[in-house]
């Protein structure tokens, strides 16, 4: 396990980008932390540094899963949060994905009996009374 002190924004975009050009087709990602750790934001820049344009990038809170065409294939962008039961991911082509593409998964937890074994835990976490913008990531290769 790896921990890395994150200052700001900044510092963060710089490493989803990071381990974003290091991803390849079949990679998985997990991102773990509280409601605002920062999951979204490191997937937007993930996605955004493999990208020629800059993209949106919203949260897939309702719909579970976004994708996005980048230059090495396609991004899959799950949040798991509003699950509701392991048929759905059948469904919204989950296992498809973990295969065919680079998939972001956001509350991994939720979907944890279904991941391959060896996937990237991505764990975000806030620091009370620290700066607002100061986080400590755990890296963890599962
Ligand atoms: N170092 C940081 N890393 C990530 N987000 C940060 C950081 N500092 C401040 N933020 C802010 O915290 C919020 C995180 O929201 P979001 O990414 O949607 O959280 P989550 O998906 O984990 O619920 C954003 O408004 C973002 O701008
Ligand atoms: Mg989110």
């Amino acid at each position: 396990m790896k921990k890395i002190v994150i200052n700001s924004r900044q510092e963060m975009a710089n490493l989803a980008k990071e381990i974003a050009l290091q991803a390849k087709i079949g990679d998985v990602i997990g991102l773990k932390g509280t409601l605002g750790a920062g999951k979204s934001f490191f997937a937007k820049n993930f996605v955004n540094a493999l990208s020629e344009k800059p993209r949106e990038v919203l949260s897939p809170t309702f719909n579970l899963v976004y994708s996005y065409e980048a230059k090495v294939g396609e991004v899959f962008h799950f949040d798991l949060y509003r699950l509701k039961s392991a048929d759905e991911l059948e469904n919204i082509g989950f296992f498809d994905a973990l295969h065919n593409g680079i998939s972001l998964i956001e509350w991994p937890e939720i979907a944890e009996g279904f991941l391959k074994k060896n996937y990237l835990e991505i764990e975000i976490k806030t620091i009370a009374g620290a700066n607002e913008e100061v986080r400590e990531v755990f890296l963890k290769k599962k």
